[in-house]
């Protein structure tokens, strides 16, 4: 057996896939974002700027959380130096927790690792413990969300994505009487489309099942203080389980779950990957407070209007420019490529030549033909920033013979953007 040639094929076929992943070694200042220095092997650093970036609101830059984090660090250590339940809990963790069931305006919260942790611990162990449970899932959840389904015990059927009528289909067959999780995000990230969320509780009520509302890309985002979709329409103590992480709107990192009493005491208690794994450190736990305190007040909602801004103003200048943007009704901006190999010439040559920094989305992440360049603007991404990234942009599309698009595709999203608005800056950049 040689072992070697075994990972090589293994890469090798990936990379006939052009599912072969090239990461681009960054090294953020925390006083210029977005501008980075994008460090190149042995060749000079290069400033770029960055239009990928998950921390969507700057938060991981914020000087209130830096502080947080250093204060933190220099009064408790750097490490948590156990798990929970071995020495590993931490106040600033503590403090966190009760801080997350406050935003969401539940019993109790949960901190995990990552949000792709929180995902596969609380699903997998709600779908064990609920008798003979059906989970019910949609069809665009994320691999996390996937994973903790497949490793429950629990049957599972996928309802096609945000297809209510679908969902009721299956809801119905199942029958009142067995136990059923409804599993679903807010906010799905590749296409930046929103779940109704109130119609889903409401089925969950008329059918009798459970509900569990991964809101990673909208903590922080939505709401007036942060709570996500939930909080904006008002439907928060109609989801059962609020699944969240610290990583994105928050700035730092870890996951959590936000519930009843007794859900998170079942899922603390069951979950192997709560248990057996170290607890965050207090300075991570520390620097995550500080961000979501930060985002529940009225300066949160200024910096969630400007991001909204920002955001609008991205997709109608790159929409203008006859860019194919995918309409949506938030503030990610998807713009399809439809091919593999063009999706990561188009990135490449926006790196190369224009200094600007977006990782190309391929399958698996998207189905194929649906390739594109997910471009997040932030609070700080200036005007300026956006004509820069329009001008790129169409250079890039010109040079690769990628085709434009004659009738923008924004009408639809701007729609939808007024009738759920909340922000007035938002609706100004709107019409
Ligand atoms: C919908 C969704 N859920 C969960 C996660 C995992 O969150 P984390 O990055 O905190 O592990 C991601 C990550 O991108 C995600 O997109």
């Amino acid at each position: 057996m040689v072992y070697r040639r075994i990972f090589d094929d293994a890469i090798t076929r990936l990379k006939d896939e052009r599912r072969y992943r090239v990461f681009v070694d960054l090294e953020r200042d925390a006083g210029a974002f977005p501008r980075a220095l994008w460090r190149r092997g042995e060749g000079l650093p290069r400033e770029v700027t960055i239009w990928c970036s998950n921390d969507y609101l700057c938060m991981g830059r914020h000087p209130e959380v830096i502080a947080a984090m250093s204060e933190a660090a220099a009064r408790h250590g750097v490490g948590s130096g156990g798990t929970r339940n071995i020495s590993g809990t931490n106040h600033p963790l503590v403090e966190l927790e009760a801080e997350l069931a406050g935003l969401h305006g539940k019993e109790a919260a949960l901190v995990f690792t990552s949000g792709w942790i929180s995902n596969l611990a609380t699903i997998s162990t709600i779908g064990d413990l609920l008798p003979n449970c059906l989970i019910l899932s949609d069809q665009l959840n994320h691999n996390s969300m996937i994973e903790g389904v497949r490793r429950s015990k629990a049957e599972r059927q996928i309802f096609r994505h945000n297809d209510l009528a679908h969902l009721e289909e299956l809801l119905a067959k199942a029958g009142p009487e067995r136990a059923k999780l409804i599993v679903f995000e807010s906010l799905y990230s590749m296409n930046g489309d929103i779940a109704l969320v109130g119609q889903i509780a409401d089925l969950a009520k008329r059918y009798n099942a459970m509900t569990y509302m991964d809101e990673v890309h909208a903590v922080g985002l939505y709401g007036p203080h942060g709570g996500g979709i939930a909080e904006r329409d008002g439907v928060m103590d109609r989801i059962d389980v609020i699944e969240g992480t610290l990583a994105k709107g928050f700035g730092t990192l870890g996951g959590y779950i936000a519930a009843s009493e007794a859900i998170v005491d079942a899922v603390r208690s069951y979950a192997p990957s709560f248990i057996f794994t170290t607890a965050l450190p207090p300075a991570v736990a520390a620097a995550a407070k500080a961000a979501v305190g930060f985002l529940k007040q009225r300066q949160g909602a200024e910096l969630r209007a400007q991001h909204q801004r920002q955001s609008m103003l991205t997709k109608h200048a790159l929409s203008a420019a006859g860019l194919p943007v995918m309409a949506n009704p938030s503030h990610i901006v998807p713009v399809l490529v439809g091919d593999a190999e063009l999706c990561k010439a188009a990135t490449d040559m926006l790196l190369e030549r224009h200094s600007i920094y977006i990782q190309p989305i391929n399958y698996p992440t998207v189905a194929k033909g649906s390739e594109r360049l997910r471009i997040t603007p932030t609070p700080l991404h200036s005007d300026a920033h956006v004509a820069e990234l329009v001008e790129a942009l169409v250079d890039v599309w010109q040079s690769l013979k990628l085709p434009f698009v004659e009738q923008p595709k924004i009408i639809e999203f701007r729609r939808e953007a007024e009738a759920h608005c909340t922000y007035p800056e938002m609706k100004r950049a709107a019409e």
